[in-house]
């Protein structure tokens, strides 16, 4: 993966530890320091406009930079105009720090676009109230988004089809720092009998928007649930009563008959 440019960052950094090792011999310079090279590809619009940077550093000192918009090495500091100098003088150095524009920065990120730039996760939108819903009492409509990628997303509340502005909270975009992010977005309400509230969702991973809805029922249904339940058991056990009765009657009068039959006889 445009590893062939590690071997010119590793012979320029030779390059310089050498020249360095001579330049600092006699001088006052600590025993122990760090060089390091930093290279840097930078896209706008894709890879419309590519900028690669290579950055030599002594400590923490940014001495010299190959920059591709100027194709040539610069000197940051006095230390390193000998530096550029010489590499601005060698054709070879210079002619592969301009084609790794295409050969090292090109061509990792249609390496890694894939995974990185055209990454695409769809989010997971569920809709509830804050506190259990009584009617024509104040409460919170939260949307909930969660696991999505890329960040740029749109959430919509809605009340009975219309857009609702005011009222409206969020917590703004949140970086879990796994490459998902998530998101709430609150409606004040009031909730009235029959409205319908819908949270709408729309994100690059969709083909078309995400909508999850939530109805204002009357208030405890499951206390009617319940009362409807034991209503029905009730009728259950007069229906069964009645049939028992009623095959009782049935079989009872047959027993009598013939014993007034016998009696009769
Ligand atoms: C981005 O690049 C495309 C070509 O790939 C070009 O058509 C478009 O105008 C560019 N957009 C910007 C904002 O420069």
């Amino acid at each position: 993966m445009g590893s062939s440019w590690v071997p010119w960052v590793v012979a320029l950094l030779v390059t310089v530890v050498r020249l360095d090792s001579s330049m600092t011999q006699g001088r006052d310079a600590p025993e122990d320091f760090v060089i390091q090279a930093k290279a840097d590809c930078y896209f706008t619009n894709g890879t419309e406009n590519v900028q690669f940077v290579v950055r030599f550093i002594f400590n923490l000192e940014e001495y010299a930079r190959f920059d591709s918009n100027l194709g040539m090495f610069v000197a940051l500091t006095e230390l390193g105009q000998p530096d550029a100098e010489l590499w601005n003088n060698r054709p070879d150095i210079l002619a592969r720090s301009r084609a790794s524009v295409d050969a090292l920065c090109r061509h990792n990120y249609k390496l890694g676009a894939p995974f990185t730039v055209g990454r695409k996760v769809q989010p997971e939108v569920t809709v509830y109230p804050e506190r259990i819903p009584a009617l024509q009492h104040h409460n919170l409509l939260l949307c909930s988004v969660t696991g999505f990628y890329p960040g740029d997303i749109k959430i919509t509340w809605f009340r009975n089809g219309q857009e609702q502005r005011e009222g409206v909270m969020s917590t703004g975009l949140i970086r879990n720092g796994d490459w998902t992010f998530q998101t709430m977005v609150m409606l004040a309400m009031t909730p009235e009998l029959g409205e319908v509230y819908t949270c709408l969702v729309d994100h690059p991973s969709l083909l078309s928007p995400v909508s999850v809805e939530w109805r204002a029922q009357s208030e405890y249904p499951w206390r009617k649930m319940l009362s409807g339940i034991a209503a029905f058991l009730v009728g259950l056990v007069f229906l069964l009563v009645g049939i028992v009765i009623h095959t009782r009657a049935r079989k009872g009068p047959k027993r009598s008959s013939s014993s007034t039959a016998t009696l009769r006889s």
